[in-house]
């Protein structure tokens, strides 16, 4: 009897099994190992073709697990959208400087203006968000690339002038030149930012407008809380962040520091109005393009 695990036999290959004959001048050793090189060669097809469903296999659970991420994405957000509680303040783009830019400055407009309407479907606490003076090269932009913004939800989109729209009474325009500094936000108030990009060409333009309506006006508490070199000039689609996150966190210091990009010299103020953050040599962009990372196309934004 063979000794348990050992072979003592092999038989040699035949012409029968499809194997060349080995040669008779081969040692046993030798002749078992050319039969396991031609196994080998033989079952390379075979071998081939397992990796390939395995890899399937791989692919598909791969993509199981992210269509199950995603529901669950869509499901946390379908959830916190039901639980935003909407706030009854009117918050206003003024759209009627359209003839002052340049094509490539509306499109940076309609950028802020696409991220503006995003961050309000996310937020705890949305605004009434209107679009007034809509028209001429903005919605020109729009159309072209971004036709989703006529299903655009929550949000009143007007060719008439916000004053058209809305009582005097109730209106406050945000303008940085304003000398008066808004402390509180009035929940029943309408307050109007200026839809510019204008890189300080039209110093002031907003605030004689403001003037010459005899509306209110006031500019954000940027002085207190954050140290700026230049002007408190920031883009439409920060005020109108800022003013969202000040709705949800009720601190003009956490709104700015969570709205404000630190990269472009955000220096936080403690209270005796010295700097935290010895960043000084940047300072904020009022044109920049929103960071569109985030940003989603009028249609994904459920
Ligand atoms: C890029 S700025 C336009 C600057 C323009 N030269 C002007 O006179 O308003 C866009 C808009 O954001 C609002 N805004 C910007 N900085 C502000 C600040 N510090 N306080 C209040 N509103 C501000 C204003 O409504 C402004 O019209």
């Amino acid at each position: 009897m063979a000794a348990a695990g050992k072979t003592t036999e092999v038989r040699a290959p035949s012409p029968e099994d499809g194997h060349a004959a080995p040669s008779p001048s081969l040692s046993k050793r030798q002749q078992k190992k050319l039969l396991k090189q031609q196994k080998w060669e033989e079952e390379r097809d075979l071998r081939k073709q397992r990796r390939k469903e395995r890899k399937q296999l791989r692919r598909q659970e791969r993509q199981h697990l992210q269509d199950e991420d995603q529901a669950d994405h869509h499901h946390a957000r379908k959830r916190f959208r039901r639980e935003a509680t909407p706030s009854s303040l009117r918050l206003v783009v003024d759209c009627s400087f359209d003839s002052l830019m340049l094509a490539k400055d509306v499109q940076k407009l309609h950028k802020q203006i696409q991220r503006c309407y995003a961050e309000n479907r996310r937020a705890a606490h949305p605004v009434q968000f209107y679009l007034t003076s809509m028209g001429g090269q903005l919605q020109q932009s729009m159309d072209e690339k971004d036709g989703g913004w006529v299903n655009w939800k929550d949000i009143r989109i007007q060719t008439e002038h916000y004053s058209e729209v809305i009582g005097k009474e109730d209106l406050v325009y945000l303008t940085s030149d304003s000398p008066n500094v808004l402390k509180e936000l009035d929940h029943n108030k309408a307050y109007v930012i200026g839809g510019l990009v204008d890189h300080n060409h039209h110093k002031g333009i907003t605030f004689e407008k403001a003037k010459e309506l005899g509306i209110e006006h006031a500019q954000l508490p940027l002085s207190a809380f954050v140290r700026m070199n230049s002007r408190k000039v920031l883009a439409v689609n920060h005020v109108f962040e800022i003013i969202l996150a000040f709705l949800e966190k009720s601190s003009w210091q956490d709104a700015f520091f969570t709205v404000l990009p630190q990269r472009k010299g955000a220096v936080a103020l403690n209270p005796a109005g010295d700097e935290k953050n010895q960043d000084k040599d940047q300072e904020f962009s009022s044109d920049s393009e929103p960071d569109t990372k985030s940003l989603e196309s009028s249609e994904n934004v459920s």
